[in-house]
């Protein structure tokens, strides 16, 4: 008999069970040394609380608005590529998860279930992330269809010029799957002789010269708010408000692109001063407990968005899974601010957690 998760961690012992190893490999792995990829979740603990105590906390409430739109939770779901690997039914089942949470699903341009299938599949609010391709009619092609689709944001990801490199997928020879959203735009190059497929795919179709000055570009085809992600720096976040941005998601990637690269966690700050509170700040890695939710928040995050847990969830019961991930973090969240006197989100403040800075002090 499989065990019964208690937390989301124990997921990814279930995900390892019932996936190939080339799949289970892809989603668990980071680039090279895979030091962010530890990083991102020690970072989270080595941040410790403050609770208060004796506040009426007899009440939770965790809803929240992103960009305009109410979800139950400031827990949402990142984009994270092909969940046909990890399911029969892919997208559309983390899809119907995230409306069932009622939250917020972020679909990757490099869903294995078309823009149109995930739209005609449930009522989540929707945005749908990006990358550019050196085919620029490719990118804005899918942008018009996810904007007549009703999905509410795009999340232009600004890590990936190239993909880093993950050696398990150099290891398996990962494979990159022809994905139906391009269909009859263009067909790529799917083989490789020697090391990952995605890897010869990725840096073959990306369009590493894209700059912050092509953001202007971006704006010019679409109408929906633009929240760029994989910004990591005060300097960076700036940038993104001078091309006039709706939001900044503060991300490495899951640690799969550049190793050494800050733990998420431990740059929010910096990003969200440099932010000025002019636009929402979203951040992603290593979110694994309903306490590093709030941590981000006392930090400044206005949410928080959990990527291979979900896939790990999908994996192991499909979109009963992504569910119970899902409300596993609101109900170790809601305990979190109740033992820590918060009773809502504008309650948890910065002094309601110590970093390890502060704790040298
Ligand atoms: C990703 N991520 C990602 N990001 C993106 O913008 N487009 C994408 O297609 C993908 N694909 C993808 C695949 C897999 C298997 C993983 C694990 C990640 C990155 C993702 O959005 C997010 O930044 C991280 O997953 C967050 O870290 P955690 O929650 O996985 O630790």
């Amino acid at each position: 008999m499989a065990i019964e998760p208690v937390n989301v961690m124990e997921f990814q012992q279930l995900a390892r069970e019932a996936l190939p190893k080339m799949y289970y490999d892809f989603y668990a792995g980071g680039a090279e040394d895979e030091f962010s990829l530890k990083e991102n979740m020690e970072a989270f603990r080595r941040i410790t609380l403050r609770p208060r105590v004796l506040v009426d906390v007899s009440r939770i409430n965790m809803s929240t608005n992103i960009l305009g739109y109410r979800i139950s939770a400031p827990i949402m779901i990142a984009p994270t590529a092909m969940h046909k690997l990890a399911h029969p039914q892919g997208e559309v089942a983390t899809a119907k998860a995230a409306a069932a949470s009622n939250t917020i699903m972020v679909l990757s341009f490099m869903s294995t279930c078309t823009v149109e299938e995930v739209a005609s599949s449930c009522n989540a609010v929707r945005f749908f992330q990006l990358y550019v391709y050196k085919r620029r009619d490719v990118t804005a092609a899918l942008v018009d269809r996810a904007e007549r689709l009703g999905y509410k944001a795009l999340v232009l990801t600004v890590d990936v010029p190239r993909l880093g490199r993950r050696e398990a997928d150099i290891r398996n020879k990962m494979v990159a799957p022809q994905l139906k959203n391009f269909d009859g735009l263009f067909s790529a190059e799917l083989e490789s002789d020697s090391g990952s497929a995605l890897e010869a795919y990725a840096n073959q179709t990306l369009d590493a010269s894209f700059q912050w000055k092509d953001i202007a570009w971006l704006k010019s085809i679409t109408n929906l708010p633009i929240l760029v992600k994989g910004v990591l720096t005060g300097e960076d976040a700036i940038k993104a408000l001078e091309a006039g941005v709706s939001g900044i998601v503060v991300s490495n990637h899951g640690a799969r692109q550049l190793d050494y690269s800050p733990a998420t966690i431990s740059v929010l700050e910096e990003v969200v001063h440099a932010t000025k509170g002019k636009i929402p700040v979203l951040i992603d890695g290593g979110v694994r407990r309903g306490t590093d939710v709030f941590k981000a928040l006392a930090l400044g995050a206005q949410a928080v968005l959990v990527g291979r847990p979900v896939i790990f969830g999908l994996a192991a019961k499909g979109e009963a899974g992504v569910r119970q991930v899902i409300e596993t973090l609101k109900t170790e969240l809601e305990l979190t601010m109740a033992l820590s006197g918060c009773p809502t989100l504008k309650d948890i403040t910065r002094k309601h957690v110590k970093t390890e800075k502060e704790r040298l002090l």
